[in-house]
């Protein structure tokens, strides 16, 4: 009998989808390398942390934002296009219908943790803003490349980010990210003078 590793089979897929779409973006953007990659870290740890369900949580990072990677369907929508297609790709694996359901979950909840309906849930929302704080030159390329805002506009326009994303965290990693935040803050934004 052949045993797939379920995680390792997941993990190429998406890989290999990221890829696609870093051909064909117009600025080769790489989901892997700058968001990706953070979220499935970060929501390990939340996991080891929390003790949640490390398998459902690293399936549901893994495929969060894959509505995105495949492009389907428009930004607004992406959770729920993302369960869809979720669904497909574990569907491809037998992957076992109870399990399924709960990465489903973590996909369809990830875009604030007041969204969570379990602690899985809760591990891929937080993360996925954490993953924002990890990467702060994605930030500043968002900001002027994509978003078209000034230099004299740019420390608000983080601070506004920043302050949205801190609050749509779960109490609990509020408290636990609560001395990072502290310190991004004072480093990225620097002294308002
Ligand atoms: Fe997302
Ligand atoms: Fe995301």
């Amino acid at each position: 009998m052949i045993v797939i590793d379920i995680i390792k089979e997941v993990e190429k897929y998406v890989e290999k989808q990221i890829e696609i779409y870093k051909n064909n973006a117009d600025d080769h953007y790489d989901f892997w390398n700058e968001h990706i990659k953070y979220v499935y870290v970060e929501s390990q740890k939340l996991a080891e942390q929390y003790g949640a369900d490390m398998e459902i949580v690293k399936l549901g990072a893994l495929l969060h934002d894959i509505a995105l990677i495949c492009k389907v369907g428009d930004r607004e929508d992406h959770h729920i296009n993302g369960k869809i297609l979720a669904e497909e790709i574990l569907r491809k694996y037998d992957y076992p219908r109870e399990k399924m359901n709960r990465v489903l979950s973590c996909v369809y909840n990830h875009r604030s943790s007041k969204n969570a309906t379990n602690i899985e849930d809760l591990c891929v929302a937080d993360a996925d803003i954490i993953a924002h704080f990890d990467n702060i030159p994605m930030l500043f390329n968002s900001a002027y490349n994509r978003n078209n805002i000034n230099l004299n506009e740019v420390r608000s326009w983080l601070k506004a980010g920043f302050e949205k994303d801190f609050n749509d965290l779960s109490d609990r990693t509020k408290e636990s990210f609560n001395d990072q935040y502290k310190l991004i803050c004072k480093i990225v934004l620097g002294e308002d003078i």
